[in-house]
């Protein structure tokens, strides 16, 4: 149930037939809003259009209101209205209609959008281990995609994996001088010190890229030697994904895989004569003449003759297109490739592809320390993905040990998991951040312990209890009042996330929920003995579609709720 949509609809529609205002709302009509104010205790809704039509009519604002107030108390679920400021019209709802729904199964609806959606993110390189700069696509990505599922979207999710450019080459010269490598952390250092040393060496350089051009036309000593590192990477991968709670890839199918189709399409970029020659490479001009920014030509094929970053990128497209037939295809990375992203989707439909598809890019801020420079760990590396769980988890650990308490290593492991992804969720995707681990942990605040703190607290009520009958009453506390309102808010709160591609909404609602969910706790007894029978049965009614909504944000997120904390 969504309830500000009902009730900003219904609200809207009414207005619209006032008489009075009818011929002037015409052209105003986009302009009207129904907000929730930020103070609740004037009105639980609150709308402008009395302070919209002051001109058009020439009355003032609070005289227009007073027009519109008989009018609007026709409306069933009104309660009662008041005009506030300069002509703000406040609205009030009845118990009655929050309890209608609040008590419902209905609370949170299942849908059925029937839209699909390719989602691209991840995209992690063979030869190095997930690091820091992994995790905002990880995590957003895999919460984005829940929440596509969660309002009916079929999703197919893309790890565009690096696992065919020249960091292959360069691996694979290493090993023919230095033998293979013996395990996981052998090869994720052959990459960073074969690319070193080819800075300084040129004939290293050069023979990398002649060997990543061999691979890619299938020599088969380089295939042999490739495809022995390929499953320790994957192997790699696969394991912290899985300690992060992320969904699987519905497709690895990155650079590698795609190559089967780049002479599809360089058959079609070539017969529309996209492809220019240029110092022995070839590039595709996407270059407009209303364009204010630098505008580089498309890379599509190396000089040294090697597939691109950007061919395996306009390739997956076409490839997407042909066989999910998407209706967007969205991509997560980080915002230094907002460039690379719109040179491709330039390219694209340059060369006709995609004419009935959305094409995002979704381009993140970076993950800071203090000093406001990206993250490092203590001796100046970049942490890997593996470190900053541990990182999180030593602190947590601190924290238990130093509260007196006691808890098992796996639940250590899911506050751990919760402090770094809600963390990461909450900001919006674009800005930056601080990561300090101390804040992150708390099991106060707006983080993810103090979220599974509270959903430890409602399961443990209901535990106690058992079953429960539904009892619903027309008198309201505030906080059963203002906690059911909220609840009802939940849908409209996933349906702008999804909209906005704003997964932070989520994660701060959730931790406005648990708020209220907190004071409702403190200021309601619900077990107490001097409650009544009657008043019991509704408050832990209330705690249940509480734990009901802040259960779907949890899975949302991608967390895990321990037994108890
Ligand atoms: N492997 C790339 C990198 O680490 C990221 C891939 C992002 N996704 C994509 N479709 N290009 O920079």
């Amino acid at each position: 149930m969504n309830i500000y949509k009902e009730v900003s609809n219904t609200i809207i529609e009414k207005l619209k037939k006032v008489s009075e205002i009818k011929d002037f709302i015409k052209d105003y009509e986009s302009s009207m809003t129904v907000e929730v104010p930020k103070v609740r205790d004037f009105g639980d809704f609150s709308t402008n259009v009395a302070m919209l039509l002051t001109k058009v009519m020439g009355k003032k604002p609070r005289d227009i209101a007073e027009i519109l107030i008989p009018y609007l108390k026709e409306i069933p679920f009104i309660e009662s209205i008041n005009i506030a400021g300069p002509g703000f019209i406040n609205i009030k709802i009845k118990n009655e209609y929050i309890q209608q729904w609040a008590f419902t199964d209905s609370l949170i609806e299942t849908k059925v959008s029937g839209e699909k959606i390719d989602l691209d993110y991840g995209g992690y390189n063979v030869g190095k281990n997930l690091h820091i700069g992994h995790l905002r696509t990880t995590v957003v990505g895999d919460t984005f995609n829940r929440i596509a599922q969660f309002l009916g979207y079929k999703t197919k999710s893309y790890n565009h994996m690096g696992d065919w450019g020249r960091p292959m080459g360069l691996t694979i010269a290493w090993i023919l001088e230095n033998g293979m490598p013996k395990n996981v952390d052998d090869l994720n250092y052959m990459y960073p010190a074969s690319s070193a040393r080819a800075k300084e060496d040129k004939a290293w350089l050069e023979k990398a890229q002649k060997i990543t051009v061999e691979l890619q036309n299938g020599n088969e000593e380089y295939k042999k030697i490739y495809e022995a590192f390929i499953p320790m990477s994957l192997n790699q991968v696969d394991n912290i994904l899985k300690k992060l709670n992320i969904l699987r890839f519905d497709e690895n199918k990155g650079e590698r895989l795609i190559a089967e189709y780049v002479p599809q399409v360089e058959k079609i970029l070539e017969e529309k004569h996209l492809i220019v020659h240029s110092d022995g490479a070839e590039i595709i001009p996407v270059k407009e003449d209303s364009d204010t920014e630098p505008m580089p030509p498309v890379m599509w094929r190396s000089s040294a003759g090697a597939q691109t970053y950007a061919a395996a990128d306009l390739t997956a497209i076409y490839y997407r297109e042909k066989t999910d037939h998407p209706n967007a295809i969205i991509y997560f990375t980080d915002n230094r490739q907002t460039l690379h992203f719109k040179q491709i989707f330039r390219a694209a439909r340059l060369a006709g592809f995609a004419k009935d598809i959305e094409l995002q890019h979704i381009g993140f801020g970076t993950i800071t320390g203090a000093d406001g420079k990206p993250f490092k760990t203590r001796d100046g590396g970049v942490p890997s993905l593996e470190e900053m769980l541990n990182i999180v988890s030593d602190s947590v650990h601190a924290r238990v040990k130093e509260s007196g308490k006691e808890l098992p290593n796996d639940t250590i492991e899911m506050i751990a998991l919760a402090a770094l992804k809600f963390n990461d969720l909450m900001h919006d995707v674009k800005s930056d951040y601080i990561f300090d681990v101390e804040s992150v942990t708390n099991f106060e605040g707006r983080t993810g312990p103090y979220i599974l703190y509270t959903a430890v607290r409602l399961n443990s009520i209901i535990k106690k209890v058992g079953e429960t009958k539904t009892e619903s009453k027309q008198d309201l506390t505030s906080e059963e009042r203002d906690l059911l309102i909220f609840l009802l808010d939940f849908e409209r709160v996933v349906d702008t996330a999804f909209e906005r591609r704003a997964p932070y909404l989520i994660a701060n609602y959730s931790y406005d929920l648990c708020k209220l969910i907190n004071t409702f706790y403190h200021n309601c007894p619900i077990l107490r003995e001097d409650v009544d029978e009657g008043t019991k049965a509704h408050r832990l009614h209330i705690v249940k579609q509480s734990l009901k909504v802040l259960s779907t944000a949890i899975d949302l997120m991608g967390l895990r709720v321990p037994e108890e904390m």
